[in-house]
């Protein structure tokens, strides 16, 4: 059952959002200038962070779900995408990469809690017989560090890959922005360090909910 964070403005059966430009739209509106003259997206933090501290209309885009946190797409363009992601208490992310994307994170409202890990190299060991055969190479545990509302954390596989939780009793929202966009990642195994690749979906897209088939995938990975 989805819950949603505020009563969403309606005119008509169309919601506000769709007719009025929202703040929102010109943050989407100064990312894409920023990614269209630097492909690394130097002004992002700066761009997250003043939206965070100006702004609550986020509040009308984010759901939340019983089952897990969940994906709120507001804008996608072939140089990245902007998410809202909403965590009620207890629902952390499995260890992931980024698939060789940047991936900034501002937290909105609450703290999340990010956790690095690494996977080294595996190391070959030569049987009786003197074929070396690759060791299973278990992830590194790495540094943990809360990020409190206001703050904006950035990561890409070169330098972890990463967990991330909601602490406290309070839900949190996170807004995410991946540069490019990831339709598919790697999930780990946190005792063995064994990859497997999933396909990610969205709960909603820009404030409605999507249904699809691919967040039900998602979500059935995820209790397993
Ligand atoms: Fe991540």
């Amino acid at each position: 059952m989805p819950i949603r964070n505020s009563a969403l403005g309606s005119f008509g059966s169309y919601p506000v959002h769709f007719m009025t430009q929202q703040p929102i739209d010109d943050l989407c509106a100064a990312l894409k200038a920023e990614f269209d003259q630097d492909s690394r997206g130097k002004a992002v933090p700066a761009l997250l962070a003043a939206y965070q501290a100006e702004h609550q209309g986020w509040r009308d885009w984010v759901f939340f779900s019983e089952e897990r946190y969940t994906r709120n797409l507001i804008m996608r363009c072939e140089a990245f995408e902007l998410l809202l992601l909403g965590w009620a208490t207890d629902q952390e992310s499995p260890i992931h990469d980024h698939a060789d994307q940047y991936c900034w994170m501002s937290v909105m409202e609450g703290e999340l809690e990010e956790t690095h890990y690494t996977l080294p190299e595996p190391v070959s060991t030569a049987d009786t017989s003197g074929v070396a055969t690759p060791a299973p190479a278990i992830l590194e545990l790495g540094r943990s560090k809360t990020f409190q509302a206001g703050g904006v954390a950035f990561i890409d596989d070169s330098i972890a890959y990463h967990l991330i939780r909601p602490m406290g009793a309070a839900p949190a929202v996170s807004m995410h922005l991946y540069a490019n966009p990831i339709d598919t990642c790697r999930i780990f195994c946190p005792e063995t360090g064994r990859p497997e690749d999933i396909s990610l979906g969205y709960h909603s897209v820009r404030g409605e909910l999507s249904g699809s088939a691919t967040a039900e995938t998602i979500r059935a990975r995820f209790r397993s």
